[in-house]
């Protein structure tokens, strides 16, 4: 039951970032530099790759055939030091150029994000285990270059971390001054799935790695009548999205829990989603959270996950461009993630491997309805997973 506008509080609590005019500055530089390396300079560095480097390294006979040779053959070339030095930079400038107006915001967000979880206006919830024993591939190193990532705690009840996510995401996508609409991954695959599967009506939708639950909500506006459930190992982060969701007068079920085992019964959704989620976790864990999505997912109920290609699925230089993560962004898994087959992982879960799936779908924002409709009808193909697509994988349960 959604509350009356009234008994939610204002502001909502991302208004309560406040950058200054010179921050936001910054921001918007860090953005623009960011997007000069991962557009322009990634497109230099193709070019010089494919006119200078490699017929030159082919001409000696030793033309590089996969993406480790690439990376390789790259490695002393200015244009790839560059370019990767840029990109580094840029990537931990994201999260540093919102932590000034996240901390004047800090205790004005607690006690906004404390007052939702105690009233829960929307019928939502809050579930947070101090107990929980956070990941060593979580905590061992600050992923994506993100000082505490998700899971970092200074102070109770805090949220910095979700603030600092959220607004660091934002630079980081080239969102500033942050009017794109969030959740477009959630948006595109709802929209896909709602055509893929007309008759399907999901009455429980579990997303894992849900982080501020931002790819989670689209699938609320999809499916009114489905409860939604998000979690995470994160508190701060589930926190500050528990907050958003009560806000915007979406009922979401938050928990911090682990992925790999939840508290949740055999057979409780009928939709299972993640966005960005396995490349982040090792590949023993994925394994694992596979065979529970496997038991967690009612007969009849669907899984897919939006992930990065797998290696199979790309060129040998798209591999060595995805792949860069690993060494330079804090992401240790990417590559032995995308090395696996993600059908063979549905299979190896328990799934069916003629009910697993990989496919690139449109993203539903951009691609236009009429484009869509011939995409659905096999007459067009979708662009690839970062050029107006998106890559998934998952299953169907018998
Ligand atoms: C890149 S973020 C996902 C972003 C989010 N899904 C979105 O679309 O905005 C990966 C998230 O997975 C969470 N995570 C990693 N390992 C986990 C696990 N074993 N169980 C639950 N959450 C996990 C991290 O805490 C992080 O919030």
């Amino acid at each position: 039951m959604a509350a009356s506008p009234k008994e939610i509080p204002v502001p909502n609590i991302e208004e309560l970032f406040r950058p200054t005019h010179d921050e936001r500055a910054r921001q918007g530089m860090v953005s623009m530099i960011r997007k000069h390396a991962i557009i322009d300079m990634r497109r230099a560095l193709k070019a010089d790759y494919d006119e200078r480097i490699e017929p030159k390294l082919e001409r000696e006979g030793r033309k590089p055939e996969d993406w480790a040779a690439i990376e390789k053959s790259l490695e002393r070339e200015p244009s790839y030091r560059f370019y990767s030095t840029i990109r580094y930079n840029a990537q931990e400038m994201c999260y540093l150029s919102v932590q000034p107006a996240v901390e004047r915001a800090l205790p004005a967000m607690i006690d906004l994000a404390k007052d939702l979880a105690a009233r829960n206006p929307t019928g939502g919830s809050l579930r947070l285990n101090p107990n929980l024993e956070i990941p060593r591939y979580i905590t061992a190193l600050d992923v994506h270059l993100a000082p505490g990532w998700v899971h970092a705690e200074y102070t109770a009840d805090d949220v910095a971390q979700g603030a600092v996510v959220a607004f660091g995401g934002k630079v980081f996508s080239g969102q500033h001054p942050y009017r794109k609409k969030a959740g477009a991954v959630g948006e595109s695959i709802s929209y896909w799935l709602k055509r893929q599967y007309p008759n399907f009506k999901p009455k429980r939708i579990l997303d894992l790695g849900t982080t501020m639950g931002k790819n989670l909500l689209p699938y609320c506006t999809a499916y009114p009548h489905a409860e939604a459930y998000g979690i995470d190992v994160g508190a701060p982060v589930l926190r500050y999205g528990h907050a958003i969701a009560e806000h915007e007068g979406i009922p979401v079920h938050f928990s911090q829990q682990n992925a790999e085992a939840t508290d949740f019964p055999d057979g409780h959704f009928d939709l299972i989603v993640s966005s960005f989620f396995f490349h982040e976790v090792s590949v023993k864990a994925t394994k694992k959270i596979l065979k529970e999505c496997n038991r967690l997912l009612a007969p009849g109920g669907v899984m897919v996950h939006m992930e990065l290609p797998d290696e199979a699925t790309v060129s040998p230089y798209e591999n060595f461009f995805w792949n860069w993560d690993t060494l330079n962004n804090n992401e240790p898994w990417y590559t032995s993630y995308r090395a696996q087959d993600p059908v063979q992982l549905c299979e190896e879960a328990g799934f069916g491997r003629d009910r697993s799936f990989k496919l690139h779908v449109p993203d539903s924002l951009t691609f236009g309805e009429e484009r869509y409709e011939k995409f659905m009808r096999g007459e067009l193909e979708s662009p690839a997973h970062g050029s107006g697509g998106w890559f998934v994988f998952g299953a169907t349960k018998q």
